[in-house]
């Protein structure tokens, strides 16, 4: 069904079911029916929504925020870099003018979390087919419950704001939208995001530990966090030396 009270302001269609398997392969389904740049299909509910690194993305209930937004670009060359990251960046700061209470509260975890207070809120995964690049964002609205092993990692918006009385996902939706549109349309050309994300990057200049490549690795550094290189590679100084190593993959493990 298509919502037409959501602004979306890449001008494309809003498309919202109550169940699918994921927003994931229902965005490339849109893709292959010709559908338009930045295109959005939220979803009420996901029986088999996807995460980074082959893992599964539960979370529970309508009222939470899951959608993929769609980008088309005509050569591959053309796609935007550090993909993640700027989405990142662009829901980290939709965070912030959804809820003034959260300024300076929300941290994006390399590569790709929202962190409030220690806790995830929300997991981005970016995926791309050569030309077209799906965004999927979830983020944690008003689960209060969530599985034990996620029971410390996690959290939602409310246990930490109040929220808008009605329909607060689709207004979350309308911030990131715009975030989003701002990020690779109006600043695509400007690098802008690299300095305004090193100021949110979570554990910045704090001591890490650091998995290194593939899920699962386990090959561990530790380390001091030093920030992120123009290519959005993680950058740590390793315990015992003094230059920085720069890390294409891989994982932080402590939160
Ligand atoms: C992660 O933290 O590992 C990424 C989670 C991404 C979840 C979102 S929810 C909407 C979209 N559809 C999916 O199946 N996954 C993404």
């Amino acid at each position: 069904m298509r919502v037409m009270e959501i602004k979306n302001p890449f001008n494309a269609p809003v498309y919202h079911e109550k169940y699918v398997d994921s927003t994931m392969i229902t965005a490339r389904n849109l893709a292959l029916k010709n559908e338009p740049h930045g295109t959005v299909i939220c979803a009420d509910f996901q029986s088999a929504g996807r995460g980074r690194q082959g893992r599964n993305w539960h979370i529970e209930s309508k009222g939470n925020l899951m959608f993929t937004i769609l980008l088309r670009y005509r050569k591959t060359e053309a796609l935007p870099k550090a993909l993640t990251l700027r989405t990142g960046l662009a829901v980290s700061l939709a965070l912030e003018e959804f809820s003034p209470e959260l300024q300076g509260l929300v941290k994006v975890k390399w590569p790709n979390d929202i962190i409030i207070r220690d806790k995830k809120i929300t997991g981005i995964l970016a995926e791309t087919d050569g030309n077209n690049v799906f965004i999927g964002i979830g983020v944690n609205i008003t689960q209060r419950e969530f599985p034990e092993e996620l029971r410390e990692k996690a959290s939602s918006l409310i246990n930490f704001i109040p929220l808008p009385g009605e329909n607060p996902h689709y207004k979350l939706l309308e911030f990131v939208l715009s975030e989003l549109f701002h990020e690779f349309e109006e600043d695509s050309g400007k690098n802008s995001w690299h300095e305004k994300l090193t100021k949110k990057l979570y554990k910045m200049g704090e001591t890490v530990v650091f998995s290194i490549g593939a899920a699962g690795s386990e090959k561990l550094i530790k380390g001091t966090l030093k920030g992120i290189n123009k290519n959005g590679e993680l950058c740590i100084v390793p315990e015992g030396r003094e230059t920085i190593e720069e890390f294409p993959a891989g994982e932080l493990k402590v939160y």
